[in-house]
């Protein structure tokens, strides 16, 4: 192969600022607002009146129109320019520029908000700041609140909103007040900080980058003395440029020439030198960067964000397509389980636990969803707390993620381009989502301010090789004589008999030892499970496939147990153990229920102390008709594949 035959990624896509690249100091600005509020008329104001146009435009748009017989409009410039940047298949048709005296700015049109969110969200493109459009007229909208909550969702947080067509309610200061307070109020609710709220009249050119479009003519609003729209906006804070953010290159393809192996990728974020010791996530080898291959021109020592670099290493280690390269003491997050929002545009609900496809960067794994804190309708805003067994299209869900492996990415707030992922089905992009932590987040908080567990030497890798299987809690609840204990012992015993590590935690069990200062009231039935949750969570960390089996009454303290196993990276199930109250008191293996109808027990669960039936297990078994052994291979099948450890093709070349 000849050198310059290999394959160098693209350059960054347009609107992403790098050092060392034109685009640097450009602020992204996004156009939210419904169509019938301005919003194309003022971003042909804002571009007329920056003289952003090129030379003739304007006049061009006003000729078309008078040849249409139709008044012109400065929305027609938009389009006029939209048009001509159509035929150009280089330019990306969503972004237009302007420029004040302070900087330039590019604008990302939002033509709705489910494409809005889309590309925010699949990185297509994003933005600094927003300017959101009312219409005085019409005031507080649905929609408005609607663009309102998708800023806050994405975490815009430099808002500044315009109040359009202050020229149809006779420039009335009234009207406009009433209109922030309405809508500032709102935005308070939801967390998102309106910086500021500006009476324009982007037909009459009032406000948006002057004053009046002529000094000559009278201010229509003498009462407002704030900032224009472009004044607002030069204010906003530029984006941390994509350089000064950690080194991060994802690789893309190595290729062995002359006895040497080149890796090739694109500088994402942060500056690669030569001499520079980069270790390799996930497998976390390191090695010294050789050189920056440039065979067309003069030696590089140095690459910049947003450059596609071809580079050799000192030491010769393993790194394959999906490694990201960073320095070693400004690393990124690799870790299985993290929390995320994600859009789903795709035909087919997205189903929890099952398995798609996940990208970021160059890395491609299998994942799946695996806890659903919060769904979001996107076209009505309707918000659906809790567990939810789909996400359909259009929804916005607020998501635990398990992929299979490790995956490396950062939160999203801390590095975008690594923040953020695709998710694929069918062969098709079907979502995507950015990361937000949150599940490490929250150990950090309580244990210590770094992201990751203190490991020791052993770590869970290694035990699950030896062991062949991962550790996992499988978590059997239902009322007393469901069949908890009876179930869990068997399953215990078929994994144990096909060389798995396993061991139950059984309620009547703990409940003599650990938790022998517990009673049954709400209070103590909580502390029982959190330190079952906790002692499972450990012995899972030891490699074990733990069966827990307690009633466990209350949906919140599952949810925690759940919380905290995942939190330790590991696989968490709910088992549903599920007989009616009759079918259980018939049973009455322990004679129990019959002391509790006689009063001789106090709050008993089911008799006089309630069961919250699990909403979203992962597994349901209806004890009153399966027989046990049918319940046992349901379990079995469903952990089996899920603990399965690979042993991964790591060779060194
Ligand atoms: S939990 O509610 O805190 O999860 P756990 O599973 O530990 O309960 O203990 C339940 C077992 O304790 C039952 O199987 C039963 O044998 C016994 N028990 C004694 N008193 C009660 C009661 N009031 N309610 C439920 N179970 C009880």
């Amino acid at each position: 192969m000849s050198s310059t035959s290999i394959p160098l990624p693209e350059a960054h896509p347009t609107g992403t600022p790098s050092a060392g690249t034109p685009s640097a100091g450009r602020l992204r600005v996004v156009f939210v607002g419904h169509v019938d509020h301005g919003k194309s008329t003022l971003i042909g104001r804002i571009l007329h009146d920056t003289h952003s146009l090129p030379d003739g435009k304007l006049e061009q748009a006003q000729k078309a129109s008078a040849a249409e017989g139709m008044v012109f409009e400065y929305a027609f410039l938009l389009d006029a320019l939209l048009e001509e940047q159509e035929q150009n298949i280089t330019i990306d048709t969503t972004q237009i520029q302007f420029k004040t005296a302070k900087r330039p700015y590019v604008i990302i049109d939002a033509p709705g908000h489910k494409e809005f969110l889309k590309n925010m969200i699949t990185g297509a493109a994003s933005a600094d700041a927003a300017v959101l459009l009312i219409a005085a007229n019409e005031g507080v909208q649905e929609q408005s609140r609607r663009h309102g909550y998708l800023l806050s969702l994405l975490g815009i947080r430099q808002v500044v909103v315009a109040v359009n067509k202050m020229d149809l309610v006779g420039y009335s200061e009234e009207t406009f007040r009433s209109v922030q307070s309405e809508y500032r109020e709102f935005l308070e609710q939801i967390g998102v900080v309106a910086h500021a709220f500006v009476p324009i009249s982007a037909r009459n050119g009032i406000n948006v980058a002057g004053r009046t479009p002529d000094l000559a003519e009278p201010n229509p609003m003498p009462w407002y003395e704030g900032a224009t729209i472009t004044e607002r906006l030069d204010i906003f804070e530029p984006p941390q440029p994509l350089g000064a953010l950690p080194l991060r290159l994802p690789i893309q393809d190595v290729y062995r020439f002359d006895h040497r192996r080149i890796l090739v990728g694109r500088v994402e974020s942060g500056t690669l030198r030569v001499g520079d010791r980069l270790v390799f996530s996930p497998n976390n080898k390191t090695s010294e960067v050789a050189s920056i291959e440039n065979w067309s021109g003069p030696e590089t020592t140095v690459a910049y964000a947003g450059q596609s670099v071809a580079i050799t290493l000192k030491e010769q280690i393993f790194v394959q397509r999906g490694h990201v390269a960073s320095h070693e003491e400004r690393a990124p997050i690799e870790s299985n389980r993290f929390r995320a929002r994600l859009f789903w545009m795709g035909k087919r609900p997205l189903r929890i636990g099952q398995s798609y496809k996940l990208k970021l960067a160059t890395q491609e794994l299998d994942a799946e969803v695996v806890s659903v804190d919060r769904v979001i309708d996107a076209s009505t805003l309707e918000t659906v707390q809790g567990d939810r067994p789909f996400i359909q299209r259009n929804d916005v869900a607020e998501v635990v993620l398990q992929t299979r492996g490790a995956l490396v990415m950062d939160n999203q707030d801390s590095n975008p381009f690594m923040g953020r992922f695709v998710i694929v089905d069918d062969r098709q992009v079907a979502g995507g989502g950015i990361i937000h932590g949150g599940v490490y987040a929250d150990r950090s908080k309580i244990k210590s301010a770094n992201i990751y567990w203190s490991e020791g030497n052993v770590l869970p890798r290694n035990r699950a090789l030896r062991n062949g299987h991962h550790g996992a809690v499988l978590w059997f609840t239902g009322l007393s004589g469901s069949g908890k204990s009876t179930l869990a012992r068997q399953i215990e015993r078929e994994l144990f008999n096909a060389g798995r590590q396993v061991y139950v935690l059984d309620g009547d069990n703990i409940r003599h030892g650990l938790n022998s200062n517990l009673g049954f009231s709400p209070q103590d039935r909580e502390e029982n499970i959190r330190r079952v949750s906790e002692v499972a969570a450990l012995m899972a960390d030891s490699g074990l496939i733990v069966l827990t089996a307690f009633i466990s009454p209350y949906t919140q303290d599952r949810r925690r147990a759940r919380e905290i196993v995942l939190q330790g990276g590991h696989e968490f199930a709910e088992v549903y153990v599920e007989a009616p109250l009759a079918v259980c008191e018939a049973r009455d293996v322990k004679g129990l229920y019959k002391k509790a109808r006689a009063g001789e027990i106090s709050e008993f669960t089911g008799i006089s102390a309630p069961y919250e039936a699990p909403l979203n297990p992962e597994i349901t078994l209806h004890t009153g008709t399966l027989s046990i052994e049918e319940s046992v291979a349901a379990v079995l099948e469903y952990i089996t594949p899920r603990v399965r450890a690979v042993v991964e093709d790591e060779v060194v070349i």
